[in-house]
């Protein structure tokens, strides 16, 4: 449906789980497509996860890897220089809640001064579009659900939260100045097979094998907008193919051609019953035995620094924009997490 031939795609974090995943689909959709991979495969998670991900593209001959940190310029400028990309994807980042308050350094560099190179990459050499990821964590300790992109957003509660609604602030301060046309797009708690281990499901999955207790945090009283990860790649896609139009104002100075999206499954599930189904999942696929003994390895904790009650999306603009909002279901998604683990750490572990 939508075709990228003869466009240069450049992809950040594609050795990263929605970055692999979205490289792999618009190469295999779009063989007159090139998309460029850029990723400095970093060990906040397991590398050879990364590494395992980066092999889908061994026999994928339009997809070109370029091993770096978004924060060097130079080597920004040179990708830049050299394959002068049509559409810019910009997934790489320090991810993750928890971490920002134990390594801060990792947010600055990769997602503010990363962000800002290639901001200017895409001001010196023009692009039609420049997606990138936000998060649904912008939306903070929102009370007012579902959380829509007219909600003001000004109450981050966790530095990487604060990052990401600082490259919203950029892309637009970019988009005015230069007529960069702009999407953001806010994810809300991406999973699926090969996703992060520093995620709850992983996590909980690799401790309940280890035979360790997992943590339920604000006692199980928290409700998460979980979307599987194939939902979010055709968001994108959607999102990638539509550049937000270059229109000029009353004052004969452009309008920021600038979008912001919500993508995430818009029904909100409580965290006991998340963990309910990934473990009737977990044995239905032989990760763990039949007789497990699951309520001793359940402990309820307190809410954690950086972390929210519930997420929830509304994804009426995404909807009306490009006629599309995910529907996978948790019990489809973490089947097919399940099903993955067994063969994956089977095979590898
Ligand atoms: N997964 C989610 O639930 C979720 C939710 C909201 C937003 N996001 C955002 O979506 C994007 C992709 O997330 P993901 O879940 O695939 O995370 P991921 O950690 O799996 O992928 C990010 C990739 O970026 C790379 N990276 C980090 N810093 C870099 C740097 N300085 N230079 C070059 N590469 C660097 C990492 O090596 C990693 O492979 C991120 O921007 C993340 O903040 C993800």
């Amino acid at each position: 449906m939508n075709n990228f031939d003869g466009k240069k795609i450049l992809i950040t974090g594609t050795a990263g789980f929605i970055g692999s995943y979205l490289a792999k689909r618009v190469c295999l959709e779009n063989s007159g497509a090139k998309v460029i991979g850029f990723d400095s495969i970093n060990d906040y998670y397991d590398v050879k996860l990364k590494e395992h991900r980066l092999s889908w593209f061994e026999n994928i001959p339009n997809f070109e890897f370029v091993k770096g940190n978004l924060a060097d310029k130079k080597i920004i400028n040179q990708i830049f220089e050299k394959y002068h990309p049509d559409i810019v994807v910009n997934l790489a980042a320090q991810a993750g809640v928890r971490y920002s308050i134990e390594n801060p350094d990792a947010y600055i560099e990769a997602n503010l001064i990363g962000f800002y190179n290639i901001l200017e990459a895409c001001r010196h050499y023009p692009v039609e579009h420049l997606v990138y990821a936000s998060s649904s964590s912008v939306y903070g300790g929102n009370k007012k659900v579902p959380f829509s992109t007219d909600d003001k957003v000004d109450n981050p509660v966790s530095l990487y939260a604060a990052t990401k609604k600082s490259n919203e602030l950029l892309a637009h301060a970019y988009s005015k100045l230069y007529n960069i046309p702009s999407t953001g797009l806010r994810f809300f708690t991406v999973y699926g097979p090969a996703g992060r281990p520093d995620m709850a499901y992983f996590g909980f999955t690799n401790k309940l094998i280890n035979g360790e207790k997992i943590q339920i945090y604000n006692f199980g009283n928290c409700r998460r907008d979980f979307t599987y990860v194939d939902d979010i790649v055709e968001g994108i896609i959607r999102v990638m193919a539509k550049a937000p139009e270059k229109k000029d104002g009353e004052d004969g100075l452009p309008l920021p051609p600038y979008k912001v999206y919500n993508i995430g499954n818009s029904n909100p599930e409580n965290l006991l019953d998340f963990v309910k189904i990934l473990q009737e999942e977990l044995v239905r696929a032989e990760v763990l035995p039949q007789d497990y003994d699951f309520e001793s390895h359940k402990e309820l904790v307190p809410m954690q620094p950086g972390d929210v009650p519930v997420t929830y999306a509304d994804t009426t603009d995404l909807y009306n924009d490009f006629g599309f909002k995910p529907t996978t279901s948790l019990r489809t998604g973490l089947r097919n997490f399940a099903e993955w683990y067994k063969q994956f750490y089977g095979e590898i572990k």
